[in-house]
């Protein structure tokens, strides 16, 4: 266990913040599927898994029940490594798996999940971080003999030392989870009974699904959705008893919830690659389809804007809207910002959210926090929830996924309607989130009468025009991006493309990329530019054209290489990449594409793992 001591300063006050962290076991951005059936588990679980890989691709492991034994195997490393490990004799109808992604501790095989006690009776896989384990290890388990270092095994052993002692299994699994301090999301098999897969969860995501004779769980519904789109939602501390044809639901004081299921809207297609080579590519050409759906989702049957009267009155009675997001999210609540200031006027401020969590602005008295995130899962995020819902403000999450916690803790919840995005590196969310924001600034308030659906059409069939042009964005990333550093820069909302653009080139091709103000060149970063160093401008603003013109022509005296983006009324004879003509302020729906389609290609030609770049997943469920 690793003690992590942080100090604070917060109103003249000095706060110590302590938290515990495990050394090998802190595995909150893993994946968990479980089946239980009358079809052979192995492929059911594997392809599972596979839907799950977003989540974490450090190692992946299976347990199958068969004939009152356990099968169990895992690999560090993909599905597929374990795929290939599996024992092809093997069978059996009850079945766990899990993908993981380490933060801490080596992501070796006896770390990796399943987990078994020590009669191995029970095998069992776990998402999230148990804080306390090292207390439970002293109080009930100093006569066992570790296999790992993980708190998981803990889990399991408790559960078999609390079924030794007496207690029924049901009973052992509510007793073990009223000991755990932290989040997991369970499943558990127990070899003395194959007609049973049992289940836990507390602050990790966790659904399960209702079939024809069979029953599922799965960290999301994509692990799922092949055979199931009937839906359980599991709250916390809620424990499962799934059997073939049944599932119950108990909370931890062991009463029965009744519960219906929904509805899950993911059209088993969606997670599919289809002919693509790459989700990326793949999600990068839904972007004109996505921004067509979100206007019909969003329109009343005369074609106007509408959205939930409670969020657009909530958005309407703050007197400051505070946009919380991290990465590619915070880079379309920067351009959120300019919608709210310039289309409605409402004063907004943008803030990471792993740094509002340190260093809180200073707020105003009727403060809207709104948060955006693709997953809704996002942990920097849910902390920043937690704090100003503890401190009574009211709060909206702008998200991809439906019942997810942000979309659930949040006093409203703004659906994108991107459909599930696989690849880790953020594409089609982006520029729903930026569609989503433009039309909810404007039906607040549309101070400059902007008509944002016919913008939309206009730009979805502009994205078209551009994804037609692949061909070319995959010569150019050959020509110009071959260097071990790449520099976007832009101005205004241009430069808010270059953040994005440069962190898709960096996330999947692994070239050190920077997105920079361009106007800020000359205090310091202009010297990095050395012979050939490549350098893509964005110019899709009239107000900054000459401007940004004349820092590319800085760049060009010191030797880089350059590659213009720019709009068609802005362009010039050289530039290699020209956009239609659309309105300024909705541009970066649009600029983002080449962008999307030039780290594409220089991770191609890397031969880099494009939907799961190293060290990255997609759900960041650890702060
Ligand atoms: C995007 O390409 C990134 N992989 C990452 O920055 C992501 O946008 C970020 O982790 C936030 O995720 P969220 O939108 O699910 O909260």
């Amino acid at each position: 266990m690793r003690i992590i001591f942080t100090f604070y300063l917060e109103k003249n006050q000095v706060y110590i913040v302590v938290q515990k962290n495990n050394k090998n076991g802190d595995l909150n951005m893993c994946g968990i599927v479980g089946y239980i059936g009358f079809e052979d588990v192995k492929e059911i679980i594997l392809s599972g898994l596979e839907k799950l890989e977003y989540r974490g691709y450090d190692s992946a492991g299976i347990a199958i029940l068969n004939n009152n034994e356990v099968y169990v195997c895992k690999e560090k490393g993909r599905i597929a490594k374990l795929r290939e490990r599996i024992d092809g004799n093997i069978s059996g109808t009850v079945g766990i798996g899990h993908t993981r992604w380490a933060t801490h501790g080596v992501p070796n095989k006896i770390n990796s999940h399943p987990h078994q006690s020590s009669s191995k009776r029970f095998t069992l896989v776990h998402n999230g971080i148990i804080e306390n384990e090292d207390e439970l290890r002293e109080k009930y388990l100093n006569d066992v003999n570790f296999t790992s270092d993980t708190d998981t095994e803990v889990i399991v052993q408790l559960i078999e030392k609390f079924v030794e002692k007496g207690e029924s299994v049901e009973l052992a699994i509510r007793h073990t989870m009223s000991e755990l301090e932290g989040s997991y999301a369970l499943a558990i098999l127990d070899k003395e009974d194959m007609d049973t897969l049992y289940a836990a969860k507390n602050k990790t995501p966790l659904l399960a699904g209702r079939g024809e004779g069979f029953n599922m769980i799965g960290s999301d519904a994509m692990a799922m959705i092949s055979l199931t789109n009937s839906l359980y939602e599991i709250e916390d501390k809620e424990m499962l008893k799934i059997t073939r044809n049944n599932i119950e639901i108990y909370t931890i004081y062991g009463n029965k919830v009744s519960r219906e299921p929904y509805k899950a809207e993911i059209d088993a297609s969606d997670i599919e690659k289809g002919t693509y080579p790459h989700y990326m590519m793949k999600e990068i050409e839904e972007q004109p389809f996505v921004i067509r759906r979100i206007m019909s989702q969003y329109s009343d049957e005369n074609g106007n804007i509408h959205m939930e009267p409670e969020i657009i009155d909530s958005i309407r009675a703050c007197d400051k809207l505070y946009i919380i997001a991290c990465g590619t999210s915070y880079h379309a609540g920067l351009i959120g910002k300019q919608f709210f200031e310039k289309i409605s006027g409402k004063p907004t401020e943008v803030v990471i959210a792993s740094e509002f969590i340190y260093n809180m602005p200073l707020l105003t008295e009727k403060p809207l926090f709104m948060f955006i995130s693709q997953s809704g899962e996002t942990a920097d995020c849910r902390a920043v929830l937690v704090k100003v819902k503890e401190m009574g403000f009211k709060t909206l999450t702008m998200t991809n996924t439906k019942g997810s916690t942000l979309a659930r803790e949040a006093d409203n919840a703004l659906l994108l309607y991107a459909g599930p995005e696989i690849a880790v590196a953020s594409t089609k969310a982006y520029t729903a989130q930026i569609a989503v924001l433009a039309i909810l600034a404007a039906f607040v308030e549309n101070k400059i009468n902007i008509n944002v659906f016919q913008e939309l059409s206009k730009i979805a069939y502009t994205m078209e025009t551009l994804c037609d042009d692949k061909d070319n964005y995959k010569k150019l990333a050959e020509k110009y991006i071959n260097n071990s550093h790449c520099f976007y820069i832009g101005r205004c909302m241009d430069y808010y493309v270059c953040l994005e653009a440069a962190l898709k080139l960096k996330e999947i091709s692994y070239i050190h990329t920077e997105g920079f103000a361009a106007g800020e060149l000359k205090h310091g970063p202009i010297a990095l530019i050395e012979e050939k160093t490549p350098v893509i401008a964005v110019i899709t603003q009239e107000n900054i054209n000459l401007n940004t013109r004349s820092n590319i022509k800085e760049v060009k005296a010191r030797g880089a290489s350059i590659l213009v983006i720019s709009m068609r009324k802005l362009s010039q004879e050289t530039d290699e990449i020209v956009i239609d003509d659309i309105n300024e302020l909705l541009a970066p729906l649009a600029a983002i594409i080449p962008g999307q389609y030039l780290a594409y290609y220089a991770a191609l030609k890397k031969g880099c793992d494009i939907d799961k770049p190293r060290n990255l997943a997609k759900s960041v469920t650890v702060e």
